[in-house]
């Protein structure tokens, strides 16, 4: 009989990096949002050049070092990571070889083997044939970090010597190469994909705009190329939504557009996916899927059992019984019914239809939870709209379970009534007293090589 174990679970943390550049601080690397390709997008921005100092260039080298001695700790993080996966790797190969050999013998000699062991040995070649690009990419991974590792030692001898030197080399080819460095070596992190929530960031305002209470966000579909900000300002009863070209004619006000919904909005849960906008038609539990560019609504269905009509609103009230959000796999309402007796209900949106494809009971009451939201097929869910809010409660559905969380972050404005994650973008929006707030996240990834 053959069995594969997994590895031991392999820890990766996927920093959260600042989005404006304070030249002064040194380096900063732009966010990772994923270009038209799918590929990741990231731009360094060097320090500010004429620093007020006695000598510019050897505090600028002085930084450079730190840099490079930073990347060859995140270098290292990774290194483990590979070598790990890549020791599971060889393994699983070694155990596919013996498998398929023995079925070549069998298949020689039939005899050996009856029908039924014959089978059960197919069955399994045949299920880990899914396995071979998952173990190629490993091995590819694993190289590329080799080679990036390679680089850096250089790179801090390089710097070693230029120090004993000043002057004997050239500054700015050096920047350049770690600014290289910097780039492919966050591309690398980046690509390692989803995690669990640990951190976010502080908030970043966009904008001060609107009432109290509102919605505002981009396409959360990934990979999408439309960088167009949709606004939705009040939570009753409304009908007009704002496009705004981009985001910085959204930060200046210009530039947009006026939609007028054929039918009044409830809430500030909206979302807007793959070109429509996702909404919850005012006093009923109907979904409506709004399409942008032909102004017309594509379905409408009703939201079974979901209260509505401020019967299980977030703490904030505001007419918020239903929820729609979408992360990393796909679309979801968050909302509660009677038989839930007020509890978080989650359910999985089929986008085309709105039919729920799949439902989890969270357990937590949704009175007592101040907005939620999903990153990579987890609710995350905080405690108060007010201050001193918190994300306190993390429900997954992978798993269909639970645990309270302790993640702090700093609610500026004392009145969130809008919070959701756009995972092309990998940030937080959120709507914050008339204000429109962004946050970075942290996830901590654990990477587990699926095994039998
Ligand atoms: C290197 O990392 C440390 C700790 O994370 C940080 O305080 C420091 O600013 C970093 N240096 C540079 C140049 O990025
Ligand atoms: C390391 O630096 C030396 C001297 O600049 C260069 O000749 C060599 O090719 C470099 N090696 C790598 C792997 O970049
Ligand atoms: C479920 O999802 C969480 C968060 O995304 C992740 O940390 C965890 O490892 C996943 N569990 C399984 C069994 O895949
Ligand atoms: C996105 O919308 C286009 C049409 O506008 C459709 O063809 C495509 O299937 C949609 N993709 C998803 C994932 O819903
Ligand atoms: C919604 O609530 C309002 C105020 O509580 C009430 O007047 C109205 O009849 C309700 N509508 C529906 C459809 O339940």
């Amino acid at each position: 009989s053959m069995s594969i174990s997994a590895p031991p679970a392999l820890l990766l943390l996927l920093g959260g990096v600042a989005l404006y550049p304070s030249p002064e601080e040194g380096w900063q690397i732009y966010s990772s949002a994923q270009d038209a390709d799918g590929k990741c997008i990231c731009t360094v921005v060097a320090p500010a050049q004429n620093m007020c100092n006695r000598d510019p260039r050897s505090r600028q080298l002085r930084q450079l070092m730190e840099k490079v001695q930073n990347i060859s700790q995140s270098m290292e993080v990774l290194d483990l990571r590979t070598y790990r996966d890549l020791e599971y790797v060889k393994n699983t190969e070694g155990l596919m070889k013996v498998v398929d050999g023995k079925l070549k013998v069998a298949s020689d000699n039939p005899r050996s083997l009856n029908p039924k062991g014959f089978q059960e040995l197919k069955d399994k070649v045949t299920q880990l044939l899914p396995l071979l690009p998952v173990l190629e990419q490993y091995k590819n991974d694993a190289k590329m970090i080799l080679r990036l590792r390679e680089e850096v030692r250089n790179l801090s001898l390089v710097l070693m010597a230029i120090q004993e030197e000043m002057g004997a080399y050239d500054y700015e080819e050096l920047r350049q190469r770690v600014l290289l460095l910097e780039t492919r070596l966050h591309s690398c992190m980046q690509k390692l994909g989803c995690g669990k929530l640990t951190g976010v960031s502080n908030p970043i305002t966009v904008r001060a705009s609107g009432s109290r209470f509102g919605c505002w966000m981009t396409d959360t579909m990934i990979p999408s190329s439309d960088n167009r900000v949709w606004y939705v300002d009040g939570y009753f009863k409304g009908r007009r939504v704002l496009e705004y070209r981009t985001m910085s004619d959204f930060v200046k006000g210009q530039n947009f557009v006026q939609h007028s919904l054929q039918h009044p909005w409830a809430g500030t849960g909206h979302v807007v996916y793959n070109g429509s906008l996702y909404y919850n038609k005012y006093q009923s539990n109907i979904i409506v899927k709004y399409h942008f560019r032909s102004r017309s609504v594509l379905v409408q269905r009703s939201l079974s059992g979901a209260g509505y009509n401020n019967t299980f609103p977030y703490s904030w009230g505001g007419y918020s019984d239903i929820d729609l959000m979408a992360d990393e796999n796909g679309l979801w309402a968050v909302y509660t019914t009677i038989p839930n007796a007020g509890n978080i209900v989650i359910s999985r949106l089929e986008p085309q239809t709105l039919e729920v494809l799949q439902t989890w009971d969270t357990g937590y009451p949704k009175r007592s939870a101040g907005e939620s939201f999903m990153i990579c097929g987890t609710l995350y869910v905080t405690n108060s709209h007010l201050a001193g809010a918190k994300i306190y409660f993390a429900y997954y559905t992978n798993t269909s379970s639970y645990e309270y969380t302790d993640i702090p972050f700093h609610n500026q404005y004392s009145h969130i009534s809008m919070m959701d994650y756009n995972p092309r973008e990998r940030m937080l929006y959120t709507w914050n007293n008339g204000h429109q707030v962004l946050y970075h996240v942290t996830l901590f990834q654990v990477i587990k090589t699926s095994g039998d």
